[in-house]
């Protein structure tokens, strides 16, 4: 797995069984292995303080480090009153700061929102953006991934019970290969 591109997934759920996270597994299952994506926890990420910036704590150092060693980000995330989950604007403002050392600048991104309902979680996959755009990391535009019905998107074995939605996220993943080889460097 050494040559492949190794992306670090941002999932905006803690859920035990959260579909969001399911996507990204399904988006894990699909992938070439010229792509590594995995999952980067952020749930023991402490409540954003820059009061703690003196002596930052272990999981925002471990959280930093990581992000830096990536060469690209998939954020995934939830809808939460038609925007993205406290945990995951946590995990944005934990990666951004110190200020002038943020770990997100400049790394490609892409976006996928994911709910039960039938509006894939546009308004989360909207607000998400606009932190990207402030945080300076060039975001894939097309497919965009507002995924929608996502309580019956996989089968008891994890499989997708439709091909159509196996063939998208195949395609958003080579997509989002080819975004990061062009701003590679
Ligand atoms: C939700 N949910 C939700 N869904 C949606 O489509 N739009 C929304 O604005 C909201 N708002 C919202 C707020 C809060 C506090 C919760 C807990 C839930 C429902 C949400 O899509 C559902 O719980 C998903 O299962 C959450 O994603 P995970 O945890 O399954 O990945």
């Amino acid at each position: 797995m050494s040559d492949a591109i190794d992306v670090a997934a941002v999932v905006g759920s803690l859920r035990r069984e959260s579909f969001t996270r399911r996507l990204v597994q399904g988006l894990i299952s699909v992938a070439s292995p010229t792509i590594h994506i995995e999952i980067v926890g952020i749930g023991d990420l402490p409540l954003y303080n820059q009061d703690l910036e003196s002596a930052p704590p272990a999981p925002w150092l471990a959280f930093r480090e990581r992000i830096r060693r990536c060469r690209a980000v998939l954020f995934a995330t939830p809808e939460y009153n038609r925007s993205i989950p406290g945990v995951l604007k946590n995990a944005i403002d934990v990666g951004s700061r110190p200020y002038g050392k943020s770990v997100w600048r400049h790394k490609p991104a892409a976006v996928v929102s994911v709910s039960p309902g039938v509006m894939g979680a546009f308004g989360a996959n909207h607000h998400l953006r606009q932190c990207l755009v402030f945080l300076d990391m060039p975001t894939m535009q097309q497919p965009e991934a507002y995924i929608g019905g996502a309580d019956k998107l996989f089968d008891g074995a994890g499989q997708f019970v439709k091909p159509e939605m196996r063939d998208f996220c195949e395609r958003f993943v080579q997509s989002f290969e080819a975004w990061i080889r062009r701003y590679a460097g």
